[in-house]
């Protein structure tokens, strides 16, 4: 009798656990599910950001010196800061951008501020959860701040710069609002990022209003212009080829030397290339227009406009009146009116060994993928060339971003690899 009390008690005791047991499985199983963040990772990045301000803690940001150079160093350069705030598990103080192309005189860069170029609530908004920029009125206490100073020289290998950032993204590090990088501007940093994490920021840079309407208006004239030559013909098709020429004496000097240094032969292409190998792309309907993207010294030579095969229409800035459109604004403007421009158009042909083509050929490829291309050839929408590269029948190579890179070496200096 009492071994079978016994026994019904053990049983119970077992059920018992059982049971619990099952519960807490569930529990658990619940929280996965409905939680999938704060089980995993314990928080997305904007996660974290999120509590932060909601628990009153202080924020950290990572200051970065002026933005230097042409539009896409600048592009490239502000994308290294944000992913160097975000490996720090830090916000990016808003940087300046420089308005002017000078290298040299520090004084003539005319520091912009981005949120005059870029649209900053969007940004937030499109890299939400990957990146985040903060404006300095953020801050609490501006002098609570510790300098990270970048090193330089051949000695300073890349293994030796990720160190130092993992070293600077330690806790002990949390008690200082600010980390600010001194030294070389960030397009001169090294590299610790794919490709990938680039796109996904440049993504987020969407033009002040302001600006990409000035980038229609121009868009309209050419497309405007296309139709006016298709009532000649049948076809109501109203596209355009953009052509970002680098044929300006600057650039051929610079290429020249640049192919002697490397001994390659494809990296400058002249006028004459360029008409011919354009000529020979397959599958363009004619007539089209040809919109030439030139360095404005070029603007005053109308030979650019002759040579180019028949029923291709070419205008520059100056054959299609936008002139004024241009002139208003200093060079950072101008360059990013044309970047658009260029991104909207149809076909893009453009040279593998400049980074203003490079950048395109980025987006233009992360539109394709987003329409579930993701090969290269002239039957494809969107489709970007480069000229200065042989391709078949004698036209221009087809050319797309490798989104697989683990750098962004060959797009920050140009290569002649287009993955086509
Ligand atoms: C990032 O910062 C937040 C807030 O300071 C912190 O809770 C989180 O653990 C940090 N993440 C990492 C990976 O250091
Ligand atoms: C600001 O930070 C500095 C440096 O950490 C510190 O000495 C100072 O007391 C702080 N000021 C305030 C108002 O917290
Ligand atoms: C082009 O013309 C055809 C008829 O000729 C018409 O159906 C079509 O909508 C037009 N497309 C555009 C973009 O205007
Ligand atoms: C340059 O390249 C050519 C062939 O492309 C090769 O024959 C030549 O040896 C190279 N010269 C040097 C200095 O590497
Ligand atoms: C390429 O274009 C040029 C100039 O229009 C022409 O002379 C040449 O025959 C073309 N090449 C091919 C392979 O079609
Ligand atoms: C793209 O890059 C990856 C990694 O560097 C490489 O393995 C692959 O061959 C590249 N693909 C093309 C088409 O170049």
């Amino acid at each position: 009798m009492d071994l079978l009390k016994l026994r019904f008690c053990k049983f119970h005791v077992n059920n018992l656990v059982s049971i619990c047991v099952f519960l807490l499985v569930m529990v658990m199983i619940m929280r996965t599910i409905l939680l999938p963040n704060s089980f995993a990772f314990g928080g997305s990045k904007n996660g974290e950001f999120e509590s932060l301000k909601s628990k009153d803690v202080r924020m950290k940001f990572l200051e970065v010196p002026q933005i230097v150079w042409g539009l896409n160093n600048q592009k490239i350069a502000f994308a290294r800061a944000c992913l160097t705030a975000r490996m720090l598990n830090r916000s990016l103080l808003m940087p300046s951008l420089s308005a002017s192309l000078f290298y040299k005189e520090i004084d003539q860069l005319q520091p912009i501020s981005f949120d005059k170029v870029f649209n900053f609530e969007k940004f937030n908004s499109l890299c939400n959860g990957f990146v985040k920029l903060s404006r300095y009125s953020d801050l609490t206490n501006q002098s609570d701040l510790i300098e990270l100073q970048k090193g330089s020289g051949r000695r300073w290998t890349i293994e030796k710069d990720l160190d130092q950032l993992n070293e600077f993204s330690k806790q002990d590090f949390d008690v200082y609002e600010t980390i600010r990088v001194v030294g070389k501007n960030p397009f001169l940093w090294h590299d610790h990022w794919p490709v990938s994490d680039y796109a996904k920021v440049f993504e987020c840079l969407v033009l002040v209003d302001e600006f990409s309407n000035e980038a229609s208006k121009v868009v309209s004239k050419i497309r405007e212009l296309g139709s006016n030559l298709k009532s000649v013909v049948s076809s109501n098709e109203t596209s355009y080829v953009a052509i970002h020429m680098r044929i300006e004496k600057d650039w051929m000097m610079h290429c020249k030397k640049r192919e002697q240094r490397s001994n390659l032969s494809d990296i400058c292409s002249s006028k004459d290339e360029i008409t011919s190998r354009v000529a020979n792309i397959s599958g363009l309907r004619s007539p089209t227009i040809l919109y030439l993207a030139v360095a404005n010294e070029l603007l005053e030579d109308d030979s650019i406009l002759n040579g180019w095969k028949q029923g291709m229409h070419p205008v520059d800035k100056q054959r299609l009146g936008v002139v004024d459109i241009y002139d208003k604004y200093p060079y950072l403007i101008q360059a990013a009116i044309d970047y658009e421009v260029c991104l909207k158009a149809d076909v893009f042909v453009g040279n593998s060994y400049s980074t203003f083509s490079s950048l395109l050929v980025l987006e233009r490829t992360q539109k394709m993928i987003k329409m579930g291309v993701s090969h290269c050839g002239t039957d494809v929408r969107w489709p970007s060339y480069a000229y200065n590269l042989e391709g078949e029948f004698g036209g221009p190579r087809p050319w797309m971003t490798n989104f697989s890179d683990s750098s962004l070496q060959e797009i920050s200096y140009g290569s002649n690899k287009v993955s086509c």
